[in-house]
């Protein structure tokens, strides 16, 4: 708390603030949202947002847990065999998951079915926040992968929280949102994370702006999965955003002992679609085969 207290301090805050927060344990802090800390302060919620995410810059590493843990945790199966098999049964909750792959390889169709395959496996308990950030929403060809996977669409579609952030500010907003009332959701998707900073910060002199506010938008995804959430954000580009040896365009800035899992989806022959395991705190390297069909994700059987 005392490095907390010194960095807001230094940003500002007053006095008065600073005891009153001094008096509440790292612990509790951590589990408040910006409505019940602005109502223990006595301060306007923006306030309270901007303490929580200075708190989470300075606490990131120590809220998540190591990687080992994730192998009890319950997933969510993608209900194919192949692609189950690779990935222990499925996404786990709890993780963070970023899903790469060029234009048209059917990243949203993942989200999609991804979405689908929660609330088969889940039930309706939780809600599912759709980030849409390319305009890719499709609400026809989703309740046709509801229904494909046996889920009622009109009740599903009730349980989807869907945003359309315009900026990138915006989608952080939206992510902050999601945070305040984390225990609704089980599962956050973001399709995808660049599209909306690539538009905004042109060029090598944005670069490092635009990778501060990615960071920013990472380390509260990751906040949120540590919540027990499963945080699916994709990329159209280069893989390894979450992972702490990248040197590409979108990776390098990060985050170490990051519970994240990496997926690559690319074209192969006959319209067939690989996933590749590239990066993962609990599995091997492997592929796995599947297709797109009417229902979402299906498998590929050997004559197809
Ligand atoms: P970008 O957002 O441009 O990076 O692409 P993406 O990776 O998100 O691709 P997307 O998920 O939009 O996949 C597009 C591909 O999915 C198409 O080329 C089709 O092969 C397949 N697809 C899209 N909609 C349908 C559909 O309604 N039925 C079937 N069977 N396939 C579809
Ligand atoms: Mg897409």
């Amino acid at each position: 708390m005392d490095k907390l207290i010194k960095r807001l301090r230094e940003l500002g805050f007053s006095e008065d603030v600073l005891i009153k927060l001094g008096s509440i344990r790292k612990d509790e802090l951590m589990h408040m949202n910006s409505r019940e800390l602005a109502e223990f302060l006595g301060v306007k919620r923006r306030e309270a947002l901007r303490i929580l995410e200075v708190m989470f810059k300075i606490y990131t590493q120590e809220m998540y847990l190591p990687a080992s843990s994730l192998s009890g945790r319950r997933r969510i199966s993608l209900g194919v065999t192949a692609l189950d098999r690779i990935l222990g049964g499925g996404l786990p909750l709890g993780s963070i998951v970023e899903v790469f792959g060029e234009p048209g390889v059917g990243k949203t169709q993942f989200c999609f079915h991804l979405t689908a395959r929660k609330f088969a496996a889940l039930g309706f308990s939780k809600k599912a926040a759709y980030i849409d950030a390319e305009g890719s929403f499709s609400p026809k060809r989703l309740r046709e992968v509801l229904e494909g996977n046996g889920v009622h669409p009109d009740v599903a579609m009730r349980e989807i929280t869907l945003i359309k952030p315009k900026s990138t500010a915006m989608l952080y907003a939206s992510l902050l949102d999601l945070w305040d009332e984390f225990e609704n959701y089980d599962l956050v998707l973001v399709d995808s994370l660049l599209a909306l900073p690539r538009l905004e910060y042109h060029g090598l002199d944005m670069l490092a702006e635009r990778q501060q506010m990615l960071a920013k938008i990472l380390r509260l995804m990751l906040k949120i999965s540590g919540k027990g959430i499963l945080v699916l954000f994709t990329n159209q580009t280069i893989g390894k955003i979450t992972s702490s040896e990248g040197k590409d365009a979108a990776g390098g800035f990060i985050v170490g002992h990051v519970p994240g899992t990496v997926l690559q989806i690319r074209k192969a022959a006959g319209g067939v679609r690989v996933l590749r395991i590239v990066d993962s705190p609990e599995l091997p390297e492997a592929e796995a085969l599947f297709k797109i069909g009417r229902k979402g994700l299906i498998g590929v059987t050997r004559r197809s």
